[in-house]
């Protein structure tokens, strides 16, 4: 009997004409400054022939063709975006930050506030929101229920921020990071899902705002997280973004930055300051 060998280097790829490919990174570049390097092919076609096949286009090429006749066709231009964007979070992402702000950040801000009993915090790039719910949580924790808190989390993806607002989130969401206590103390099952009690969901307001944008109508905030999303930047508009944040976070305050992410050469006003491992930066 004769076998059949299925030689995959010889079927027929999707491929993205090269016009086209340059036209898909300034695309993604001016409606979300994400930079998509000349090799991520394969990320482009990963993520865009979903949104292709939604339209019942067979191509990638045929999707440009589309994106280039419709140019302020809302839906399909968000749904782009949504495609491109990486939403990847976790509870307490990074635990020397968090720990950080509980040992050190927050009593000293707690300090500085006590006669007003206000606190501001901001997660600009808050994803699903776990970021702003694992702070929620701490400021619990840490006897602050009756100051006025104020949390905002903000996102450029409408869908994310759906999801976030939510408060929901799945099994393998809650088995990343959270610890145990905190999801007996503070969730509820939903079903399949785990709910966030009202009293931490409410802690926090979520909108969406793009980073390039003018972030005046924000703050001033006390500690600003700024989490994994610079890395998508290029130099420019990450100088950009942090001399921006850097106007919304009152004297003295923080900004958390993810771990493969500096000021370093890009805004130098910032005090880098270390606290067990974690870095921080302090605005003067
Ligand atoms: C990898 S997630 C980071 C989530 C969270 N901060 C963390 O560290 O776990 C990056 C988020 O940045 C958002 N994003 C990308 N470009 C943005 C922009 N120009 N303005 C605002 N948010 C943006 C994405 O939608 C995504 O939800």
């Amino acid at each position: 009997m004769a076998l059949t060998i299925t030689d995959t280097a010889s079927q027929p790829k999707t491929e993205i004409h090269p016009d086209n490919y340059r036209f898909l990174q300034d695309y993604i570049y001016r409606e979300s400054g994400i930079v998509i390097d000349s090799d991520k092919h394969y990320l482009l076609e990963a993520r865009l022939m979903p949104v292709a096949r939604k339209q019942e286009l067979s191509s990638i090429d045929d999707l440009c063709n589309l994106l280039k006749a419709t140019v302020s066709t809302g839906e399909l231009r968000q749904q782009v975006v949504e495609a491109m964007t990486t939403h990847e979070t976790l509870f307490f992402r990074d635990l020397p930050q968090y720990d950080a702000l509980r040992t050190t950040i927050l009593p000293a801000l707690i300090e500085q506030r006590r006669a007003t009993a206000r606190l501001s915090f901001w997660s600009a790039a808050a994803s699903s929101g776990q970021e702003a719910y694992s702070l929620a949580m701490i400021l619990i924790e840490m006897g602050l229920r009756d100051w006025r808190i104020e949390i905002v989390g903000t996102d450029l993806s409408d869908a994310i921020l759906d999801r976030a607002r939510a408060g929901r989130f799945m099994q393998i969401e809650v088995n990343r990071g959270l610890p145990v206590s905190y999801l007996v103390k503070y969730f509820t099952r939903a079903g399949l899902e785990w709910e966030l009690k009202e009293d931490v969901r409410k802690m926090v307001t979520f909108r969406r705002m793009d980073l390039r944008d003018n972030l005046q109508t924000l703050g001033p905030f006390d500690v600003v997280f700024c989490r994994n999303v610079l890395i998508y930047f290029d130099t420019e508009t990450k100088r950009q973004v942090l001399q921006r944040i850097q106007d919304t976070i009152h004297h003295g305050g923080y900004l958390l930055l993810g771990g493969a992410e500096t000021t370093l050469s890009l805004v130098d006003t910032m005090e880098r300051v270390m606290i067990g491992q974690a870095v921080a930066y302090r605005v003067p």
